[in-house]
């Protein structure tokens, strides 16, 4: 079953030219991304450390598009409200580094913010199930989380798949749309897009892609014009 969601797209920062943020981001926005994506990298969690609560500050003073703060912190659970209020538009927590998910993901929407959680290549797809109705976003890893520039990973096109037939399923059971977002992070560029999107993504994040590319604005219209192709079956 295909997702007939618009295809959004993030910018991620992490491969950016640091000393030139500012430029790099808009950079992004003018190449007409939907959103900018911050990976928050404690050096625990994963194994480097990038930015933190003050950045996304920063940036979302400056950004006029929506931010979306990626959480890869070893305590979510002790450091989530410092995140919540940075001003991001969306947080996304990791299944693995939260020990009381339902609980976070419901302290992000209550205080007006969307939620999202995302899973490592080998974390169940069965996480979602229970907590689809605080859930505005599933974020599927389609490379390990810590780095850009990694080669995506085939199998995780089965777990956007199974996302898609869970949420399917629910909104049956629950005799209501659940209107979940499905992202895939890590890998995500022309060759891989049109894979990503038949299994039903429907955001996608660009690191490494857009910020090699020469002509970034050219990489995200080909990138939407493959997503719309790619939907109409
Ligand atoms: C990896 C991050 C991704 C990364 C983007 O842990 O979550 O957002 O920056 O990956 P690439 O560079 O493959 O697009
Ligand atoms: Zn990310």
């Amino acid at each position: 079953m295909e997702n007939h969601k618009k295809l959004k797209i993030e910018a991620s920062i992490l491969n950016a030219d640091y000393l030139n943020l500012g430029d790099e981001i808009k950079k992004a926005i003018c190449a007409g991304v939907d959103f900018i994506h911050l990976d928050i990298m404690d050096g625990n969690f994963v194994p480097e450390i990038t930015f933190g609560q003050s950045m996304i500050k920063h940036i979302k003073r400056h950004s006029d598009i929506p931010i979306h703060a990626h959480l890869m912190i070893k305590n979510t659970d002790e450091q989530l409200q410092s995140y919540i209020k940075t001003g991001a538009d969306l947080i996304i927590i990791h299944a693995e580094s939260c020990r009381q998910i339902y609980r976070c993901l419901q302290l992000i929407k209550n205080s007006g913010i969307k939620a999202g959680l995302a899973l490592n290549p080998a974390t169940p797809i069965s996480y979602i199930e229970n907590i689809l109705d605080l859930l505005d976003y599933i974020l599927i890893m389609t490379v390990e989380p810590g780095f850009g520039g990694q080669l995506f990973i085939e199998s995780m096109l089965f777990k956007i798949k199974n996302a898609i037939d869970i949420i399917k399923q629910y909104s049956k059971q629950a005799g209501k749309i659940i209107s979940c977002d499905i992202g895939v992070d890590g890998g995500i560029n022309e060759q891989t897009i049109k894979k990503v999107v038949a299994a039903g993504a429907n955001i996608i994040i660009l690191g490494t892609a857009l910020y090699n590319s020469n002509e970034p604005a050219k990489l995200v219209s080909y990138i939407r014009k493959t997503a719309e192709t790619r939907l109409i079956v």
